[in-house]
């Protein structure tokens, strides 16, 4: 192990004279420094903290969150949570069992006692309250936002654990290794996509033929510009750009370990640096067909009849909900509808009228959870469809559904009849 330099003030805290949570919170930083060969640490402007659904964590979860609480730590930088298992506010409604819902509450209390912020979204680069900048060291760990983060946003951040987030939370730093070093920012594949690539999607086929052939490389898209539309200003709204993003990087960290990619001409890092993000032969990977991806993603073709369409993975964006709501505005559903989003975004949303007319239909903007953290299986949902990649990946092994998996149109179509349409 090297020598990782502390300050002042990061001994003391290691010696435990702030109290025993920010004592355990520094060990768990300043063991991971070690580890990486840290030189020192960096302080962090916002922490994302995953592991928060009770499906996921278990009894020794929450235990492990309320003892941490109880020692007396608290966040000292911005920082917010995951997905749980349900929304709060409707989870007796949607038929989520008491036996979930209590546990499910008490580590959400334990995360609120130690100061983290109750947004309980995978998506908080689409919340203005994050406050993040070009530039910014954090510790996120979602994996789909610690893509989206480092490639979109020019943020520094490693794929952290649940755990290993909090502690950086609790003292606002983190280990200067990996992302946050910008030697270790450099591309080492380069790939080219030879198809059209135009819906949401078809950016999660692609991040899912590309994903599974480079592990947990940093990648240079050369000429992936050509198939996107220019980045909106403000990438909280989401956007034609920003919903297509998303929805790749998700497909990228879920089928590969992906944490930063970057966009000849089009990503920040790319428009500043160009090729001289390019590290020493570097693979290549071309992609000239998505069609590998349906096969794989569109698990059950054999399967027609869809308990539950489930949208927003990650979590819808104000674009994507409108889109929705357009969609299905005055009609009437046959089937379960789920746009699944933050809080914040659904009361937005409902600011603007969709949220109502999606919910009018007989779907629901469903907040706080998704269908691959929530227990949907309890609900008595066997098949789902989706236009999300990570959702397509995620849910048959974590909720033990069968999958479709198509554009955002099909599976409007499904709720709409209940069936899958033929094409
Ligand atoms: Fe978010 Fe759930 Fe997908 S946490 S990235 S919506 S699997």
């Amino acid at each position: 192990m090297s020598e990782l330099r502390l300050t002042a003030e990061e001994q003391a805290m290691l010696a435990g004279e702030l109290g025993p949570g920010v004592q355990k919170a520094m060990d768990i930083v300043v063991t991971l420094g070690r580890i990486y060969g840290a030189p020192d640490l960096v302080p962090v402007t916002h922490v994302q903290i995953a592991g928060v659904s009770y499906k996921n964590i278990g009894d020794a979860g929450v235990e492990f969150l309320a003892d941490w609480a109880d020692a007396g730590a608290r966040v000292r930088v911005p920082t917010m949570l995951n997905p749980m298992g349900m929304e709060e506010a409707r989870w007796q409604e949607i038929g989520f069992a008491a036996a979930f819902a209590q546990p499910q509450l008490r580590a959400i209390g334990a995360f609120a006692k130690l100061g983290v912020q109750q947004t309980l979204s995978c998506v908080p680069y689409l919340l203005p309250e994050a406050g993040l900048h070009f530039g910014d060291h954090v510790a996120w760990a979602e994996s789909s936002a610690v893509v989206f983060g480092n490639s979109v946003l020019g943020l520094h951040t490693n794929r952290e654990g649940g755990p290993s987030a909090l502690a950086a939370a609790v003292v606002g730093r983190t280990a200067r290794y990996g992302y946050h070093q910008d030697t270790n920012r450099r591309a080492n594949w380069i790939v080219e996509v030879a198809c059209p690539v135009h819906t949401v999607a078809e950016f999660g086929a692609l991040g899912y033929l590309v994903g599974q052939q480079v592990g947990n490389g940093c990648l240079w898209f050369a000429d992936l510009a050509a198939w996107l539309p220019p980045l909106a200003e403000d990438i909280t709204q989401g956007g034609a750009a920003g919903d297509r993003l998303k929805t790749l990087g998700a497909a990228l960290a879920g089928y590969g370990a992906v944490a930063l990619y970057h966009i000849d001409g089009y990503t920040p890092e790319a428009r500043q640096h160009g090729a001289a993000l390019l590290g020493p032969a570097p693979q290549r990977l071309r992609i000239d067909s998505l069609a590998p991806a349906y096969a794989v993603m569109d698990a059950n073709p054999e399967v027609t009849a869809i308990d539950l369409v489930t949208i927003g993975c990650p979590h819808a964006s104000l674009s994507e909900i409108e889109a929705i709501a357009d969609y299905v505005r005055g009609k009437q559903l046959r089937t379960r509808l789920w746009v699944t989003t933050g809080r914040l975004i659904r009361a937005r949303a409902e600011e603007a009228g969709w949220v109502q007319a999606i919910e009018a239909a007989g779907g629901m903007v469903v907040a706080d959870t998704c269908a691959v953290v929530a227990p949907v299986r309890q609900l008595g949902i066997r098949s789902m469809a989706t236009n999300a990649g990570k959702m397509a990946c995620y849910a048959p092994a974590h909720s033990g559904v069968t999958m479709r998996y198509g554009e955002l149109e099909q599976c409007l179509e499904a709720a709409l009849s209940g069936t899958w349409p033929a094409t």
